[in-house]
């Protein structure tokens, strides 16, 4: 039993995996990890079955010997105390023998390592968190449930069955538009003909009542149309759609809209660039520049090319910032810390879904990396964070938010997040871009480049036009490493002409 306890850890260890991270989907990183696991567990699985056949060869052997070798028993051996005592001894061995036989199945050793292959296996929880994790995208990327399909690779097929799971599951969620829009996918699917294990009347009403919710009342007295179509006598379905036509004589007429719509709040068009605001006039007025970092003597022979991406406030992108190298150097020393992101300390929040880790300095190839942040910016990294690396999960994004801290954190940390640097350590195929919904920015995550922001204004005012957003990653790995710049200390280093309006 041991060896099993000793095997799977080593795995674990070999593949980073702690125990305390069994929460798969908010980490890509991690998702892939499933894959090597999944391989291990069924090399187990087919080598305990061989375990199982020797076993079995084992048991009719064991047959074999108890037949060849006892005698048939007649009645007469239990007259004669002698052959009694013998008979007995021979029952007593005979089952003995065979239970110590049965009692070597591998099965319960194999049965063992399952219940604790179990802590690593994703459960419900990974489950509803993917699920939430693609409406998040097909909400912001504006997406319906045929697009969806059409991204899956060709290996794999939705059913009928998944679509009605994935309304389920919308619907619980109170997420009333999504669940509409996997619900009428389900039924143009029955329409064509598919089976599925559905009750149509069960679905009819979800229907029903998120068309209702969301305002459309004409599609909610259709949706009980369609429950009475196949069962006349549902008075259920009569009376509720009484109501919805008395809802609609005294309340105004339904949006004009379709109820898959996408939201058009800023920051999801931004993400899905629609929305930069960025004149072509003042586009030409950004520019691009290599920097020594005023004279810095580590950037004088190789100087970092440097990027306006907005003027006010501004923004600037430094381009080459790490290498490849670096990067999985990287990745590599927080893969096996990751722990799902707060958004403030010990709060686990959906509107943050990424793990993330602090790392160490004490690390060369992290204290390099700092080491450079402060050649580029000149500013000071005595009073920053450790830097800190994320790895976003499916759907996995991060909602406007203010990079600042609470009054007793500013405290104890020696001021405020001045600045925030942000590197970026992987492209993404689609979505995760880096936005502004105050001044309308949308910054592309490009692997190697960095970005560099003020969260205060020169006085030390919080300057709201930094509130930022992660957008969801709808296809990729997301990768970033932040570094948070504090205030103390550095009133006299921060170049005035970083933004004109502090
Ligand atoms: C599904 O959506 C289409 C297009 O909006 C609409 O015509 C159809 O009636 C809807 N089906 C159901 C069952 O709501
Ligand atoms: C949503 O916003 C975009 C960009 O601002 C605009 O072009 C579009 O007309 C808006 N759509 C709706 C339905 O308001």
């Amino acid at each position: 039993m041991d060896g099993w306890r000793w095997l799977i850890l080593t795995f674990l260890a070999l593949q980073g995996i702690g125990f305390t991270n069994t929460e798969y989907y908010s980490s890509t990183e991690q998702m892939i990890d499933l894959i090597a696991l999944d391989k291990e567990l069924q090399i187990k699985f087919e080598l305990y079955i061989y375990k199982e056949l020797e076993h079995v060869q084992a048991l009719f052997r064991v047959l074999r010997h108890v037949k060849n070798t006892i005698p048939a028993i007649s009645e007469t051996f239990i007259s004669n105390p002698l052959t009694a005592y013998k008979f007995i001894e021979m029952l007593i061995n005979k089952w003995n023998l065979i239970e110590e036989h049965i009692s070597q199945s591998p099965s319960l050793e194999f049965i063992e390592y399952l219940d604790m292959a179990h802590e690593m296996l994703p459960d419900e929880e990974d489950l509803f968190g993917v699920a939430l994790g693609l409406f998040r995208v097909q909400e912001i990327y504006n997406l319906y449930p045929e697009d969806v399909i059409r991204k899956m690779s060709a290996a794999t097929q939705l059913s009928t069955d998944d679509a009605v799971l994935m309304s389920k599951v919308a619907y619980r969620n109170k997420n009333y538009k999504i669940a509409y829009m996997w619900l009428n996918e389900t039924f143009k699917r029955l329409e064509k003909g598919d089976a599925a294990e559905v009750e149509v009347f069960e679905l009819a009403r979800l229907l029903a009542s998120s068309s209702f919710i969301q305002g459309h009342v004409q599609l909610a007295i259709d949706a009980t149309k369609l429950i009475l179509e196949h069962d006349q006598h549902n008075e259920a379905a009569w009376f509720q759609q009484l109501e919805y036509r008395i809802h609609q004589i005294t309340h105004e007429a339904d949006p004009k809209v379709d109820p898959r719509e996408p939201s058009n709040q800023s920051y999801q068009a931004m993400c899905r660039w629609e929305a930069n605001r960025l004149s072509p006039q003042r586009q030409k007025m950004l520019f691009c520049r290599y920097s020594n970092g005023g004279g810095n003597p580590h950037l004088i022979y190789s100087p970092m090319k440097e990027e306006d991406e907005w003027d006010n406030p501004r923004i600037i992108r430094y381009h080459n910032f790490i290498t490849d190298k670096e990067i999985d150097h990287l990745k590599k020393v927080a893969k096996s810390k990751l722990q799902r992101s707060e958004t403030s300390p010990n709060i686990i929040s959906n509107i943050r879904v990424s793990k993330s880790a602090f790392l160490s300095e004490e690390d060369q190839g992290v204290y390099d990396v700092t080491r450079r942040i402060e050649d580029v910016t000149g500013l000071d990294m005595e009073t920053a964070e450790p830097l800190q690396v994320a790895n976003y999960g499916i759907g996995g994004h991060y909602s406007p938010h203010l990079d600042l801290l609470s009054k007793e954190e500013e405290e104890i940390r020696h001021g405020n997040r001045m600045a925030t640097f942000q590197i970026y350590m992987s492209d993404v195929e689609l979505g995760g871009a880096t936005v502004f919904p105050t001044i309308g920015a949308t910054l592309k995550i490009q692997k190697g480049s960095a970005v560099l922001w003020y969260n205060l204004l020169y006085s030390g005012e919080h300057d709201v036009r930094s509130l930022h957003a992660g957008c969801p990653v709808y296809l990729g790995n997301k990768w970033i490493a932040t570094k948070w710049i504090h205030g103390y200390g550095q009133e006299f280093r921060r170049r005035c002409s970083l933004s004109e309006l502090d």
